[in-house]
């Protein structure tokens, strides 16, 4: 029996304990599915302490390879992936194997032209059009490391990614849509790149069709580039512990770190998910609507379908543009068979009531999939009951940009499905709790820090340029485990159900942030002598943002000192981190060593002041009292 299509309950447990009791020939198994350009010496060596990590080592092979050309003899004229754009009217465009793959070598040979060599770093910061998909891949296919950073990032948040990679070049558009806007993309990576000096190339693509200023030394029209090269290009062999990507994300400290995934692990695990958790037959029309900027776009838009040969969407819109019913109305048009959403959305098209989703038939979808935060019990049962019709299977993925891939999540309808539960992990993730004191829990119905105590092969390897980040983030709280960030319950029957971070980053509308990251924005004002970032309940976006700030001159409180910080934020890392709540604050809750009381400050964001606990330890425990009147 082949471990990698998951058919059965039976199926799942047979494969969960060979995955746990000969870890190296269950994953050698699966990884026979893919074409090396050379095999393994050795599935695995690993050393939490070091970090160090390696899965088929010394194996050769590139992702591109397996995504395009391993599919080409029998589905060349099968699509691969179809672009649905922003405005409704405007013709969709779709790519057979066979078109991607000469796209996509197309525009490696332009990289190549314009001097991107093996194991340099790209920035890309592109909208959700086809060229990012494109681009994305024909980094991997020279085995250049691409850095995508979502295009949503102010310019500042895009240096600081650049800088921290030093990418030799950048590939983006003229401008983007989005919705009823029509939005700058060159122009902030030009304001970006005036403080990137690595940056010796930037590749323009089309969309918006406006002028752009272009440096005559540095900039060139993606088209103009692609009329000079051949349309075949041999894909770069790559060691299976080469890096494949950066993708930068938020942790509680400093700013945000580059997680590094590499080749062979990443390939097999973003492929073997897939597969299972949406349980993919050929012929379907898979959708997932993130933005390829995030992991989930990365794993779940790109690698892992173009990997099992599926057809794979991209929308460049949003979810209520032109109305509620976007939406349902492409999954009617393309006749979608498995939508990979998150509960933000969810809950903002429930806001608008079940019109829409109601004049919608749905009737193609097999499996509904949320991901990103938890989704609560009521955006759950309306996305099983009103999108699923009760029908399908709705699989609540938990993973991070660090997992590479789906960690927690039922795998289509072979699994228990419990509303608010990610539910088992999938066969070779080894997911546990563990105690205030660091000592694994063996029972069921418990609360603890969800901990990974096995490697898996898509795990991150490292954080770019930073190793010992990586340890201490990720693997120094707990020795010897993987410590996720999250807290989580599992209950009778051994399903997860997570409660959320239990460090200081926060989740908005599914985006993470440090709450650090959004204090140095704040600080950036000359009149801030002080702020506290905390996230509180929000209905729509999970969280939302609460800021305490201390004004050098508490005269300067105000609504023009609230716009202008909120200016701040969005200059410093984009709108996605807008505060919600600014509240000007005399002091802040501190410990007498100096120590903010977070637990306070989240609890009066909370609306739940009256249940403070003890304060007594407060070098002023006046100033709750103060913070407490002038809640938000
Ligand atoms: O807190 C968890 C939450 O999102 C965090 C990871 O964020 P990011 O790296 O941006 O990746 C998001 C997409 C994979 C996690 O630490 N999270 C993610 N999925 C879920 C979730 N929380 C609850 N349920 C989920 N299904």
């Amino acid at each position: 029996m082949s471990h990698y299509y998951i058919k059965s309950p039976e199926d799942y447990a047979a494969a969960y304990q060979k995955s746990t009791e000969d870890p190296e020939g269950f994953w050698a198994e699966i990884a026979e599915h893919f074409q090396w350009m050379k095999k393994w010496d050795s599935v695995l060596s690993w050393d939490f302490d070091g970090p160090d990590v390696r899965w088929f080592n010394d194996a050769q092979l590139n992702i591109t390879e397996n995504c395009l050309d391993r599919h080409l003899e029998e589905r060349s004229d099968e699509l691969a992936l179809i672009w649905e754009p922003n405005e409704p009217s405007e013709d969709s465009i779709q790519f057979t194997y066979g078109q991607l793959h000469e796209e996509v070598c197309r525009y490696a040979n332009v990289l190549k032209k314009n001097g991107v060599n093996k194991g340099d770093r790209v920035a890309i910061y592109l909208p959700m059009i086809p060229d990012l998909a494109i681009a994305t891949l024909a980094c991997a296919r020279i085995g250049a490391v691409h850095s995508i950073v979502f295009a949503g990032f102010s310019a500042q948040a895009l240096a600081d990614r650049i800088n921290d990679a030093q990418a030799s070049a950048v590939l983006t558009s003229d401008g983007m849509y989005r919705g009823n806007k029509k939005l700058p993309v060159k122009a902030i990576v030009d304001e970006a790149l005036e403080h990137c000096p690595s940056v010796h190339t930037v590749l323009v693509s089309r969309r918006t069709d406006e002028e752009v200023p272009m440096q005559a030394e540095r900039d060139r029209f993606l088209a103009d580039e692609l009329k000079t090269v051949p349309s075949s290009c041999p894909a770069e062999p790559m060691d299976s512990e080469d890096m494949l990507f950066i993708l930068y994300t938020s942790g509680s400290t400093g700013k945000p770190k580059g997680v590094v995934h590499s080749c062979g692990g990443y390939m097999v695990y973003a492929a073997f998910s897939f597969q299972n958790v949406f349980q993919y037959a050929a012929g379907d029309i898979y959708w997932c609507s993130a933005d390829i900027g995030w992991i989930t776009g990365h794993s779940y838009i790109l690698y892992g379908p173009l990997l099992n040969a599926a057809t794979t969407m991209m929308f460049e819109g949003v979810p209520t543009y032109p109305d509620a019913g976007r939406f349902w109305e492409i999954c009617d048009k393309y006749q979608v068979n498995q939508f990979y959403t998150a509960p933000t959305a969810i809950r903002a098209l429930m806001a608008q009531g079940d019109k829409h989703v109601e004049k919608a038939q749905l009737d193609s979808l097999k499996v509904i999939g949320s991901v990103g935060e938890p989704i609560n019990e009521e955006a759950w049962q309306w996305y099983h009951d009103k999108v699923g019709k009760g029908r399908c299977p709705v699989v609540d993925t938990w993973w991070q940009t660090e997992t590479g891939g789906i960690m927690i999540s039922g795998l289509g309808p072979h699994s228990p499905m419990k509303a608010s539960h990610a539910g088992l992990p999938l066969p070779g993730i080894q997911t546990i709790l563990l105690d205030q004191e660091g000592r694994e829990i063996l029972e069921n119905e418990v609360e603890g820090y969800l901990c990974v105590k096995f490697p898996w092969p898509s795990m991150l390897r490292t954080t770019y340029g930073d190793h010992e980040r990586c340890k201490n983030t990720y693997f120094s709280n707990y020795p010897g485990h993987y410590f996720t960030g999250d807290g989580a319950k599992r209950d009778a029957d051994g399903l997860y159900r997570i409660i959320g971070r239990v460090d200081d980053v926060i989740n908005v509308s599914g985006h993470r942030f440090g709450t650090a990251e959004i204090e140095n924005a704040l600080n950036q004002d000359q009149r801030v002598a002080e702020s506290a970032v905390v996230g509180y309940p929000h209905d729509i976006k999970g969280q939302g943002i609460y800021a305490y700030v201390i004004l050098k001159d508490p005269i300067d409180a105000g609504s023009a000192m609230e716009n202008s910080l909120v200016e701040s934020v969005v200059r410093g890392i984009g709108k996605i981190a807008r505060p919600d709540k600014i509240q000007f604050v005399p002091g802040l809750p501190k410990t007498r060593s100096g120590k903010i009381m977070r637990r306070i400050l989240r609890k009066i964001a909370e609306g739940e002041a009256s249940s403070l606990g003890d304060t007594s330890t407060l070098l002023d425990p006046g100033v709750v009292e103060i913070i407490k009147a002038g809640a938000l």
